[in-house]
């Protein structure tokens, strides 16, 4: 081997042997990688007190079926209804039921609504056991996300609305 081959092979085991000295290439894009704000990142400092839009709701929306089963039975053990069940409330709640579920679960809550025939599962009568003894942090839960058929209605209804609807359904449909 020449000397000069000899230098060249010294090297790459020297650039081999340095950590990381490989990955620094190629140096064009030194510029780009050092810690600076990227185009479309953002630059604007989050307010402490800044609260995310569904921030009042504390549940995110659920990735998955399981996921939407254990959020909305941890709805159901930690959301407070701020609401007082009064004539008021159930009027307003009415209006919401009329206005967005009534086509799916029916006038008298029994699932049977125009929409709802169409639908497989059918949607659920509210009379039953089964939704009247859930709590009201679960209902609202799944008037909030939705359900494994049903749309949400997080953006449609604002957070009052949705307890009043809770409400509603449970002194419409329930025995109370
Ligand atoms: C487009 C039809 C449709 C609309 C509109 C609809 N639902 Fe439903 N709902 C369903 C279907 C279908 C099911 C049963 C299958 C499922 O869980 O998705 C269901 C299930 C439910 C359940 C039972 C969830 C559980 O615990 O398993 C509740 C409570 C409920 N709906 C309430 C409502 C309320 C309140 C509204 C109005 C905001 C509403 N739904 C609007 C179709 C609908």
């Amino acid at each position: 081997m020449k000397s000069s081959q000899l230098r060249d092979l010294a090297c790459v085991i020297c650039l081999l042997a340095i950590p990381g000295a490989g990955l620094t290439l190629p140096w064009d894009k030194d510029m780009q990688d050092q810690p600076s704000p990227k185009p479309q990142d953002s630059v604007i400092e989050i307010n402490q007190r800044t609260v995310p839009v569904n921030g009042r709701d504390r549940f995110p929306p659920p990735k998955d079926i399981i996921e939407l089963v254990l959020a909305r039975l941890e709805a159901g053990r930690v959301l407070v209804n701020p609401n007082p069940k009064d004539d008021d409330s159930f009027e307003k709640g009415r209006q919401m039921y009329e206005r967005h579920c009534q086509l799916c679960h029916g006038e008298q809550g029994r699932g049977d609504g125009p929409v709802g025939k169409k639908f497989v599962p059918q949607p659920m009568e509210l009379n039953l056991d089964y939704v009247q003894l859930q709590p009201d942090g679960q209902l609202f839960y799944t008037i909030s996300h939705g359900s494994i058929a049903m749309p949400y209605y997080r953006q449609a209804m604002s957070t009052e609305d949705r307890w009043h609807l809770v409400n509603y359904i449970k002194n419409e449909f329930g025995e109370t």
